[in-house]
């Protein structure tokens, strides 16, 4: 394990701001973040001894920025390294202020309630990109057009847009507000009703136990597939960025508004036609996205522990706001190409006067970034492309008339996720991943010895994980293409025990190396798992 020194400046930095910005706050907790180069250097700017305990590069790419204007902001690509920082929580908003202010974006960095759990999504971060290894594949065939056509006849905006308005009603949907521990209780009452007589809908909330709004997940069983789960979602929550408290208005009708009543008239017509679908559906308006995706991360993290087989998952995030001649935006970051054009597909077929467009945040902007980080398809179609989004959000003028008192852009996305609920909800099982090659070699190192595995001949496509229990403490190193070591990698795990855990996304057919090093005399095993060639 490396050391690294203590946070002694961040503090005092971060005690002088909690002065200046909010008297009754109190003294800032330690939380775990984690952030691209860009952001990084942000965040040095107002703690200048932050340091990265881990860093990993990114199978994402992140736009490069120009110095002024959102318009201008994008002009490009590079692949960036993720980084895990330590940092005073009160700090955050000062980051977000000015990742907003010199980046021409929002948030850029995810939250992590420890170090194991941030260790745990940089990893994930090396193996984003598409895997159709790691999760069952639908067959994506559309064929329910005899029983969607109907449906997509019955979809009203009227009920979307009294959806949104009932939302915005609320004086904001912040996570530790009433307003927002009451928009919960609402929601689950309002799907609860949609779903009445119905043995097989189920409605519950989702605790999060660090803040009060819980998420709210409806679940329609599937009759013959029921393992196999697709989900729908959005956020419940909104947020003011000038600061967000009880009194604070923050209407949140677009953001995210739009999307639960999308998701709501979904339901409704669902419901209303006694659908009953084969795999399991299930829709959730998640708790405190605002805040870094928590509630989401949450929930997605839970069932990637369980082994729940979801096999897609579509985020509807502001849908209400047409500020792009296009009408749907998929966006092509922490999200999956092949279910991407399962939905373009979908438009095409059941919307085809719809133009489709694509864009990306360029960063983890919205929950389906969650889903994506454990390993499974996500799509978010988006209201407009990113640099010409709803001008209003997070601020107290998001309301439904600043999206013109109606919701007919809403109700597109609305037929778009009614047709993925039951082009997905009417299948029989998908393909299920061949099984991962698991290798593993026992050992013993002493202090400072190293000894190299591999190579190990990794398909395209595929990821190699390697992991170790044992005594002592043993680092990883893991390399594609070259001998592996401390000084030469593309992954590693270097935290203070032997146990360790280190993955690679392989892009091409490749020979993958590890290298095990001593940091006090240690025994091991090694566990080497990947999709051969
Ligand atoms: N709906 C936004 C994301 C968004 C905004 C996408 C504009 C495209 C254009 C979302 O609710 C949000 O604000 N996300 C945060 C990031 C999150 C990790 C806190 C953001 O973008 O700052
Ligand atoms: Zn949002």
């Amino acid at each position: 394990m490396r050391r690294h020194p203590k946070f002694g400046a961040l503090a005092a930095i971060a005690a002088g701001l909690l002065l200046a910005a909010s008297p009754a706050a109190q003294a800032g907790e330690k939380v775990w973040i984690s952030l691209g180069d860009a952001a990084f250097a942000q965040l040095k700017k107002h703690a200048p001894a932050s340091i990265a305990v881990a860093s990993t590069a990114s199978a994402q790419s992140e736009p490069v920025t120009a110095k002024s204007g959102r318009v201008a902001g994008k002009v490009a690509s590079k692949v960036e390294t993720i980084h895990l920082v330590e940092v005073d929580e009160d700090l955050l908003a000062a980051l977000s202020g000015s990742v907003h202010e010199e980046l021409n974006r929002c948030g850029g960095f995810m939250y992590h309630p420890n170090k194991q759990a941030g260790l745990a999504n940089l990893q994930s971060h090396a193996i984003v990109a598409n895997r159709p290894s790691r999760v069952t594949r639908p067959s994506y065939v559309i064929d329910e057009q005899a029983t969607l056509t109907p449906l997509l006849a019955q979809m009203q905006s009227s009920n979307i847009g009294q959806t949104i308005l009932d939302l915005s009603a609320f004086t904001n949907r912040y996570y530790k507000t009433a307003g927002g521990v009451s928009a919960s209780s609402w929601l689950t009452q309002r799907w609860t009703n949609i779903a009445a007589g119905r043995s097989d809908v189920t409605v519950e909330q989702f605790s999060h136990p660090n803040w009060a709004q819980k998420s709210v997940i409806l679940t329609i069983r599937g009759s013959d597939n029921a393992r196999e789960v697709v989900v729908l979602g959005a956020h419940l929550d909104s947020i003011n960025k000038n600061g967000t408290t009880e009194t604070t208005i923050a209407p949140g009708a677009d953001d995210d508004a739009s999307g639960v009543a999308s998701l709501t008239e979904i339901l409704r017509v669902l419901m209303n036609a006694n659908y009953k679908p084969r795999r399991t559906l299930k829709f959730m308006a998640y708790a405190a996205e605002e805040v870094g995706l928590r509630g989401s991360q949450e929930i997605a993290q839970n069932y990637a522990s369980f082994g729940v087989n979801v096999v897609g998952v579509m985020q509807l995030d502001m849908t209400n706001y047409m500020g792009s001649p296009k009408d749907i935006y998929i966006y092509t970051d922490y999200t999956d190409g092949g279910q991407n054009d399962f939905v373009t597909r979908l438009i095409q077929t059941y919307l085809p006067t719809l133009q489709i467009g694509s864009d990306k945040c360029g960063y983890a902007c919205s929950d389906h970034a969650s889903w994506n980080a454990q390993g499974f398809a996500t799509s978010m179609p988006f209201e407009a492309a990113f640099t010409q989004d709803n001008p209003f959000i997070h601020t107290a003028n998001d309301t439904y008339a600043n999206s013109g008192n109606q919701a007919e852009h809403s109700l597109k996305f609305a037929r778009m996720g009614l047709a993925y609920a039951v082009e997905l909800g009417t299948d029989g099982p998908g393909t299920a991943p061949p099984p991962d090659k698991v290798e593993s070699f026992k050992g013993s190192l002493a202090l400072n010895e190293n000894k190299s595995f591999g190579p190990f001949k990794v398909k395209a496509g595929g990821s190699l994980k390697a992991s170790t229990v044992g005594t002592g403490d043993v680092d990883v190193y893991v390399k594609i293409g070259a001998p592996a070591s401390s000084g030469s990698y593309d992954c590693k795990s270097d935290g203070g025990s032997s146990t360790e855990s280190c993955s690679v996304n392989v892009a091409a057919n490749g020979d993958v190396y590890v290298q095990l090093i001593g940091y006090k005399a240690s025994s091991y095993r090694l566990d080497v798992s990947y999709r051969p060639q």
